[in-house]
């Protein structure tokens, strides 16, 4: 008896399943999800070709120079780098006095206090310090942001998908919001105030072009500085200091695979000696 009221009970269940399963799949058919903006617009990031990129792939370090100083002259009003110290700047080739110079000439200044009386106040950076922050806190950052909080910078080519190549195409990848666009989804048209990209995961960001004409900063390497190059050259920059040692861990990679195959070799022809005498008995 109970077996039977236990099957029926197990069938209804089974039976409801079934039927859910069945009116999900109809309405799916008949009335398929409603297309968003964002799956129909956004785009993947664009294919770039970076020193760095694939297994044996390096770091350019006069590119990273050059990132720097766009960071520097451009994004640094904005955005922090609350990760890098100054003095990790000997990383991508400057040296002790240069780090220094760079350190003291900062725009921002380092937040300090008085030992006298205990105010508030600022100093010039020195290499031990990390980047100073832009804007006093989120409040200050938002209300200069059009109520939008630039994130830091330091570890966004981790944060994102595809980092590097996403750094460059956001910055190069403004443009006017598609005609096709608004004739479906009129409402979707960019709110006052912020910007369509669509490499951005909602189309529309707060960050107005941060590089708009060429030579807007003078390399000291005499590279042109086109929009196209500084993008590239500051995308380059933050995949260093989201990783500067990636470069070790290629190598270390790479020195592991080769340890590997010559112990799998050595492991192979042990076994084939330890094994001749009893195979040639058999
Ligand atoms: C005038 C201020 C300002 C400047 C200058 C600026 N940004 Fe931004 N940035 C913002 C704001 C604000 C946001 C947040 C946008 C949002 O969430 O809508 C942002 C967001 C970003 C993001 C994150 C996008 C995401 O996926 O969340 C990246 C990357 C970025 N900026 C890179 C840069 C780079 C590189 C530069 C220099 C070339 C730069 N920004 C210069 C204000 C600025």
């Amino acid at each position: 008896m109970v077996r039977i009221g236990a099957f029926l009970v197990g069938l209804f269940f089974a039976g409801w399943l079934l039927i859910s399963f069945l009116v999900g799949a109809v309405a799916y058919v008949s009335e398929p999800p409603a297309k968003t903006v964002e799956h129909e617009f956004h785009k993947h990031p664009k294919e770039v070709d970076f020193s760095f990129n694939g297994p044996l792939g390096k770091f350019d370090q006069a590119q990273l120079q050059r990132g720097f100083q766009v960071y520097k002259e451009v994004c640094s009003a904005c955005h922090s780098l609350k990760f890098v110290a100054f003095r990790d700047l000997q990383g991508i080739g400057y040296n002790e006095a240069e780090v220094k110079a760079i350190a003291k000439q900062w725009a921002i200044k380092t937040p300090d206090v008085d030992p006298k009386t205990g105010e508030m106040s600022t100093r010039e950076p020195v290499p031990a310090d990390y980047f100073p922050k832009p804007f006093a806190n989120n409040v200050a950052a938002a209300a200069a942001n059009n109520n939008a909080i630039p994130p830091d910078l330091s570890l966004m080519t981790k944060a994102r998908h595809d980092g590097s190549a996403y750094v460059y195409s956001l910055i190069t990848g403004y443009q006017k919001q598609p005609a096709e666009l608004l004739k479906h989804f009129p409402d979707a048209k960019t709110p006052e105030g912020l910007h369509y990209n669509p490499y951005f995961a909602n189309l529309n960001l707060a960050m107005a072009p941060p590089l708009t004409a060429d030579g807007q900063v003078t390399y000291g390497d005499g590279t042109k500085a086109s929009v196209d190059q500084m993008a590239k050259d500051v995308a380059a920059f933050l995949t260093w200091t989201a990783e500067p040692k990636l470069e070790n861990r290629r190598r270390a990679g790479l020195a592991t695979i080769v340890f590997l195959l010559i112990a799998t070799a050595l492991a192979y022809m042990s076994y084939q000696n330890i094994w001749a005498d009893k195979k040639k008995a058999a």
